[in-house]
């Protein structure tokens, strides 16, 4: 069986379209400044929303040190994104409202259809309610970290070449070290966790391309005079 990290290398072979794509719609971003601090913006939403959820869920009597070292790498993550924003638009001092994203909404929506498809998913599973939490949160946040590590690591591929002053380096190490712990947790809680994992990668792929679809139309609303 291939772990975590094994298959996000592997898919990146197999998926070298997707990645061409991806890396085209992170060019035509980077390309525009408004848009790029936009990106940059949304990209901190989301990795907020992730440290909130880890919060908002999983503060209980089972609070260990990798559920703490997570949320704070995720806050971490999200004020990095949004202190970057200087280095593309100085000053701009923005929040998390619509018109300071880009495609936030769809953002958003990405975030609460995947939480809602690993709570379908789990729900035949015999669970204490804290233990059904705790998977929950995992599937969640390993699906969505397996699609941030690809995109960051194009992104990041591009930061360096076009000598942008910042790069994602100590970032991806970090989700790296995430993928790996949630993986062993994973493992541990679900005897069928290989073939569910699987599963949610299928519908993650789904969600995942209407979010890129609205980022393109949304870069071209930007763009317009
Ligand atoms: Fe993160
Ligand atoms: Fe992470």
């Amino acid at each position: 069986m291939l772990s975590i990290l094994e298959k996000i290398s592997q898919d990146e072979i197999a998926n070298q379209n997707d990645s061409a794509q991806i890396k085209l719609l992170l060019e035509s971003i980077i390309e525009n400044p408004s848009i790029h601090a936009l990106f940059l913006n949304t990209i901190s939403l989301m990795e907020h929303l992730g440290s909130r959820k880890i919060l908002l869920t999983q503060s209980n009597d089972h609070t260990t040190e990798f559920i703490l070292k997570h949320a704070s790498e995720e806050a971490r993550h999200a004020l990095f994104f949004k202190k970057k924003i200087d280095c593309i638009l100085p000053n701009l001092n923005l929040g998390y409202s619509p018109h300071e994203l880009l495609a936030g909404l769809s953002a958003k929506i990405y975030f609460q259809k995947l939480d809602a498809t690993v709570r379908k998913s789990i729900r035949s599973m015999n669970l204490s309610n804290s233990n059904r939490s705790y998977l929950n949160y995992l599937y969640t946040t390993t699906v969505i970290e397996i699609r941030a590590t690809n995109l960051y690591k194009i992104y990041n591929h591009l930061l360096i070449q076009r000598n942008f002053g910042f790069h994602l380096n100590g970032l991806l190490a970090e989700e790296e070290g995430h993928l790996a712990e949630m993986e062993a947790e994973i493992e541990r809680l679900d005897s069928e966790s290989k073939v569910r994992l699987d599963q949610l990668l299928k519908q993650e792929e789904k969600f995942f391309r209407k979010l890129w679809q609205k980022w393109k139309d949304a870069c071209v609303l930007v763009s317009k005079p």
